[in-house]
């Protein structure tokens, strides 16, 4: 191991410098910097203007060198060559104090002003690289069209809840007859169906997945977490601190984690073939299901997402003020406003360059994924053909993430950078197509999709259990091997070299099949009932209403994030606490935002689904 670690260590890229002490460090200009904002503004023609820009010399400068050289280690370190600043017009420029400014030609000032300050302090000279957004007192949003159909809709959602309450409370009182479509609205009703812990009118081998809801919500958590931490690389204060986590290995537990959203892949494939084999047990199981389901299925899942859309697009741009908000904040409105089709249609994966919504990639590879599973689940139908279809796309499938490694030169698995959380992944070629194209998931849906089949099996064969208990250790082994194997995976870039492309393609085939076999163990172990600790943990009932939440929470948390973090008018300063508190907050904000999503759209949705197939079911029986 040694060894191993004191080869890297050797190996490491000349031209490249791993670590700067404090004294070198402040030499370089800091990569953010914030004017004071609301001094600014109030000012009468006060202009506050966001600015990134690239460092320029003319003659050779060692200082510039320097900083190209620490940048060229860009999986820890920011670009310190780009900066973002947000600069007050009348305060910084000097020379402008007395002009008034011509608006069209702003870079060209802008540029002018930073050059003299920047020969001045650093001997270097600069060059914008993007428009400059400006901010002054009068307001930039205003209300469209649009936004009023927006709010007129969400309107309608109340107030249809509000009327299915009252006719709940005042008329129907508990009895069930009565307009079911306007009771499915009852706000009553559905916060009883959230809290309901007791669920005993569930069949005994849905109950055996009780594990799922831990599982489901745990994995949520550390998406939030994540998900938190990105807002802090794009505007803080102590950049070397935030740079020395990134190359210290326990934080890499968090930072790598990503592989664990392969948790929901494997979950949902194991549901669709489980729930299909029930369904076959008294139904017949026809093509025509397939359109069918797929249509069920999104009629289910679009109603929350749209609403959260909807609001993305129009009312998110009034929801804060402040520098960073049009910045950062802007883009993805004006993303949204032109593909927003894209994510209602769950093929947003497969475009790039889009910030709208990001995060629902994953919505949109597991749609991919469900209508592949249905397609396999429903056209086979002896168990020799389903054997051999899932062996031969399991096979293929872990053939797809290393040739896109290998072809398009992409790291072995998504690492974050500093640069990378601060672009939000929109340009970094791993994410955009190894990480969340619904192909190069398929390994583990495939195995779900086994997981299930073989549950259903070995359920109907009635197994003794206690023949299996030895297997325990087997299941307790499995969270401990996931964590090495997510140290391990940072491995490949604390060292500081980049692996042979070959290297890295073999890993990224191997490291989420790894994932996806070490959760299938778990998952049986958890049905069976195999072992106790981890079941106490997974299967805790509170759990259970949190997990009914978590799509809702899911679809919510960036949008809550994003406003939480970009009204900052000032840098952050990263601690390990503040850090904590962001992330536990950030998970608190979007399970209680989620609540009244989930009663007024998710809720009714599925009850009016729910009801309006069992009436046409009912009217093909008469
Ligand atoms: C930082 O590094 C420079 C060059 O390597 C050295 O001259 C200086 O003494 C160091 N400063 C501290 C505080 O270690
Ligand atoms: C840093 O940014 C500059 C300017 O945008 C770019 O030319 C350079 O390649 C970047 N450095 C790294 C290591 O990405
Ligand atoms: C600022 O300096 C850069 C590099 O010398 C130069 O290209 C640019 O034209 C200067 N900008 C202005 C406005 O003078």
């Amino acid at each position: 191991m040694i060894l191993i670690i004191l080869f890297f260590t050797f190996c490491r890229v000349s031209g490249v410098i791993y670590q700067l002490n404090d004294t070198e460090y402040i030499k370089m200009p800091p990569v953010f910097h914030l004017d004071p904002y609301e001094l600014c503004i109030q000012e009468t023609g006060g202009i506050y203007c966001m600015v990134d820009f690239d460092l320029v010399s003319e003659n050779d400068s060692q200082l510039l060198n320097m900083i190209h050289e620490y940048s060229a280690r860009k999986e820890t370190h920011f670009n310190h060559s780009r900066l973002h600043y947000g600069i007050c017009f009348k305060k910084s420029c000097d020379d402008l104090k007395t002009k008034t400014i011509d608006l069209n030609d702003l870079n060209l000032v802008i540029e002018k002003c930073l050059n003299t300050t920047f020969w001045k302090e650093y001997k270097l000279k600069i060059r914008i690289n993007e428009d400059v957004i400006c901010n002054s007192k009068d307001p930039i949003y205003h209300i469209e069209t649009k936004d009023i159909c927006v709010a007129v809709i969400c309107l309608c959602l109340l107030i249809i809840n509000l009327a299915g309450s009252v006719y709940d409370l005042l008329i129907v009182k508990n009895n069930d007859a009565g307009m079911k479509w306007l009771l499915c609205f009852s706000i009553k009703r559905n916060w009883f169906k959230l809290t309901d812990v007791s669920r005993d009118k569930i069949e005994n081998r849905i109950k055996s997945f009780k594990s799922f809801n831990g599982m489901k919500v745990i994995t949520i958590f550390l998406v939030i977490t994540i998900h938190s931490l990105l807002p802090f690389g794009s505007s803080i204060d102590n950049t070397h601190y935030y740079e020395t986590i990134f190359s210290k290995i326990q934080y890499h537990l968090l930072i790598d984690g990503s592989v664990m959203i392969q948790t929901f892949f494997i979950i949902s494939g194991c549901l669709l073939s489980f729930n299909l084999q029930i369904f076959t047990e008294k139904n017949n199981v026809t093509w025509k299901m397939i359109p069918k389901r797929i249509i069920l299925r999104w009629l289910r899942l679009t109603p929350p997402y749209a609403v959260v859309l909807a609001i993305t697009t129009t009312w998110l741009r009034f929801a804060g003020t402040g520098p960073l908000w049009q910045k950062m904040i802007g883009q993805e409105i004006k993303d949204c406003q032109r593909d927003g089709w894209q994510n209602m249609l769950y093929i947003n994966n497969y475009f790039d360059n889009t910030r709208c919504m990001a995060h629902t990639w994953y919505l949109a590879a597991d749609m991919q994924l469900f209508i592949l599973g249905m397609l396999i689940m429903v056209l086979t139908r002896t168990d020799l053909q389903r054997k051999v279809v899932l062996s031969v796309i399991f096979v293929v499938s872990m053939f797809i993430a290393p040739l896109h490694t290998y072809f398009q030169d992409l790291y072995a698995h998504l690492i974050i950078t500093p640069e990378v959380a601060r672009e939000y992944f929109v340009k970094d070629p791993t994410f955009n197509n190894s990480y969340k194209r619904g192909h190069t998931n398929v390994t583990c849906y495939i195995l779900g999709l086994t997981l299930g089949l073989l549950i259903y099996k070995l359920q109907q064969k009635q197994l003794n259990i206690k023949r299996y208990k030895k297997y325990k250790y087997l299941v307790w082994a499995t969270v401990p091997m996931m964590v090495i194997i997510i140290l391990c995976s940072s491995l490949f870039y604390l060292v500081g070299v980049t692996p042979h492309v070959i290297i890295r393609a073999i890993y990224a085939g191997t490291y989420r099949t790894v994932i996806g076999l070490l959760l299938f163990i778990l998952i049986l172990g958890m049905v069976f009932k195999v072992e106790t600790v981890y079941r106490v943990i997974l299967e805790w009932q509170g759990w259970t209403s949190t997990v009914r939440v978590s799509y809702c929470a899911y679809v919510l948390h960036v949008m809550l994030i994003q406003i939480l973090t970009y009204s900052r008018t000032t840098l952050n300063h990263v601690t390990i606490p503040h850090v904590i508190m962001s992330c536990v907050g950030s998970i608190a904000v979007s399970f209680l935002a989620a609540v009244p999503l989930w009663l007024l759209v998710e809720s009714p949705i599925t009850q009016l689904l729910k009801t309006s197939h069992d009436n046409t079911k009912n009217k093909t029986q008469l």
